[in-house]
Order: structure tokens, then C-alpha cells, then sequence
């Protein structure tokens, strides 16, 4: 029996990913923060889950998590992988967000994704049966192309883009793989549930911009996206591939989303955005009177 660890597995592409790995015959240690969610999971999808409670920031919770998994595996067994998906994104402009929720980005997304991965490494390593497990990051063309009022969440995948790097060359000793995926825009809730921040900054003169890009996201971008099986078939894919790639991005609209943004010259990319998201000297005059 091969297992995973999955962390966030209550909604989205922890979600899909986890029932995706079960089709393919897998045993999921799936992460989740309540413990409904773990009751509705052992509901929906049975003994080929184990929901572990911990939020990525609780080292102890993490600790516990380790243990049930390390007695739920066979002799002989470990992890065959490990996808570090929990994540986290707080909008907003840099000039007006609180030193807290620039913290709290890093801790889930960084501290968190590093602190999970740190406890997990015994259970990934080789058995006399089984090769050593690898470790998938989650992470964003955002760390890469970083958009205005996504600034610390770009920056946090972005930080990760680097660990990921440095991991990899460092448990080359135990040959734990790391690869890293730069996941473009999924058609999913994320986006849509943190919309409402951008009402905290009603009263600054980003509100009509950052009102604008995510209006934009949710109209045009989201829409467009990968689905959330497409991600979770790509992690598949790279769990059980012979040679993968230590680092890719993943898109839908790879021509518009990826492509483009990594050729264009970036003071060129920053005329087009400001000119899409209203960021222009006379944007900022003209949305005054409104
Ligand atoms: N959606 C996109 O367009 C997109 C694009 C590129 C990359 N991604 C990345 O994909 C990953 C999954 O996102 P998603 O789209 O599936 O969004 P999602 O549905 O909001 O899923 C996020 C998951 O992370 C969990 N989580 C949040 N904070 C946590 C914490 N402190 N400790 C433990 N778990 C925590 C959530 O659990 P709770 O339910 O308990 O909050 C949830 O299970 C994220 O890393 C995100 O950055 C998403």
C-alpha cells in the first residue's frame, strides 16, 4: 500500500487531490484545522483516509500528527510523498497592510509548509521496501510573476520557490526528491473567499484598484483556470514519474498567465498593468471624484 500526506485537505485541490490519490489506489493522510472537517472526510471517503488535526502553525498538533501516521504505517512502509498545499492568501496594498497579517502569510505558507515538511522527513525517508517518498510545494505563478495586492502571498511562494531549492540539494543525502510547481489560476473558491478583504480598504486610494483586480480575477482570470482535478492529476503524476522535473509552471492559460509576463520587459509589464488596474497618476485623479 503506497501512502501520502496531503496538507489542507478540507476544501479546494487538497480536496480533489486527496480523493484523486484514493481513486488511484493510495492511502491519504489528508491535513485539516477542525475536526468536522475529519469527521466529514471519514464519512465521505472511508478508511482510505486518515485526517490529521493540525494547523501548520501548531509544532505540537504537527508533532501528534507525525506520531498517529508513523503507527498507522505498515513494517516497512513510508510516506511516497508529502504535498505541501496548505496556503493562504491575505489581499491587499503593501502601504496599508498590518504588520500581522503579513506575518500570519509567512507563517502559514513558510514557517508552516517548512515546519510540516521538517516533522515529516523520518517518514519519507527509504525502507528496506520502499524507495524514499518526495515532496511536492504547492506553489503560484505569483511567486514568479508577483501582481499588485497579492504582494506577501507572492512573496511567501516566491520564499518557497527558494527553500524548495535549497531542500532539495539537502536531502539529496537522503534521497528525498523536491519539486516545486508553479500552479497557475484555479477555478475554484480561494479567490472568491478573500474577495471581501477589499473592503478594508475602502477608505485608501487603492480601493477602486484592487477592486478592479479582483473583479477581474473573479470575472476573467478564475474562469479561465486549471480545474481543481487537473492540478491534483499533475501532482499524481510527479509523485509516481521516474524523472520529474524539479520545477514547472502548470496553466490553463498559459499563453496570457505565464508566457507573456516572463518575455514581456518588466517596466513594459508594469505600464500594462497600471494601465489595467488603474494605478496611473490619472487613474488616481479621475477615480478621486467618484
Ligand atoms: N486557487 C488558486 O487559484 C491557486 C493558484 C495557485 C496556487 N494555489 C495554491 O493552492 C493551495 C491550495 O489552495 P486552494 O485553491 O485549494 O484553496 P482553499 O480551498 O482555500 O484551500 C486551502 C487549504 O489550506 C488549509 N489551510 C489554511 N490555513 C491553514 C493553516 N494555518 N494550517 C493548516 N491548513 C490551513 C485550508 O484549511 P481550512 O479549511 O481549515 O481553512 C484549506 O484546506 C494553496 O497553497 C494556494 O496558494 C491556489
Amino acid at each position: 500500500m503506497k501512502h501520502i500526506l496531503i496538507t489542507g485537505v478540507s476544501s479546494g485541490i487538497g480536496y480533489t487531490a486527496a480523493k484523486y490519490f484514493i481513486e488511484k489506489g493510495y492511502h491519504v493522510f489528508g491535513s485539516v484545522r477542525k475536526e468536522a472537517d475529519a469527521e466529514r472526510l471519514n464519512k465521505e471517503l472511508g478508511k482510505a483516509i486518515t485526517p490529521l488535526l493540525f494547523d501548520v502553525v501548531d509544532e505540537e498538533a504537527i508533532a501528534k500528527g507525525v506520531e498517529t501516521a508513523r503507527q498507522q504505517l505498515g513494517p516497512g512502509e513510508n510516506l511516497a510523498g508529502l504535498v505541501a498545499n496548505a496556503g493562504i492568501h491575505i489581499p491587499g496594498p503593501i502601504l496599508h497592510l498590518s504588520r500581522e497579517d503579513m506575518r500570519h502569510q509567512f507563517e502559514v505558507n513558510v514557517f508552516g509548509s517548512l515546519g510540516v515538511i521538517q516533522a515529516f522527513i523520518p517518514l519519507l525517508r527509504k525502507t528496506d521496501q520502499q524507495a524514499a517518498g518526495r515532496i511536492i510545494h504547492v506553489g503560484s505563478t505569483s511567486g514568479a510573476i508577483p501582481l499588485p495586492f497579492s504582494a506577501l502571498y507572492a512573496a511567501t511562494k516566491s520564499a518557497m520557490h527558494s527553500l524548495c531549492d535549497t531542500l532539495r540539494r539537502e536531502l539529496m543525502l537522503y534521497e528525498i526528491d523536491v519539486i516545486d510547481i508553479y500552479v497557475g489560476p484555479v477555478k475554484n473558491e480561494m479567490v472568491s473567499k478573500v474577495a471581501i478583504y477589499k473592503e478594508r480598504y475602502k477608505e485608501t486610494d487603492y480601493y477602486h484598484s484592487i477592486s478592479a483586480r479582483l473583479e477581474n480575477a473573479l470575472e476573467n482570470t478564475i474562469p479561465k483556470g486549471l480545474s481543481e482535478r487537473e492540478v491534483a492529476v499533475v501532482l499524481f503524476e510527479n509523485i509516481e514519474k521516474t524523472k520529474p522535473k524539479h520545477r514547472f509552471a502548470v496553466n490553463k492559460d498559459w499563453f496570457n498567465t505565464w508566457f507573456l509576463p516572463n518575455l514581456l520587459p518588466i517596466r513594459l509589464l508594469d505600464k500594462i498593468l497600471a494601465k489595467k488596474l488603474q494605478l496611473r497618476p490619472e487613474d488616481f485623479e479621475a477615480n478621486k471624484s467618484k
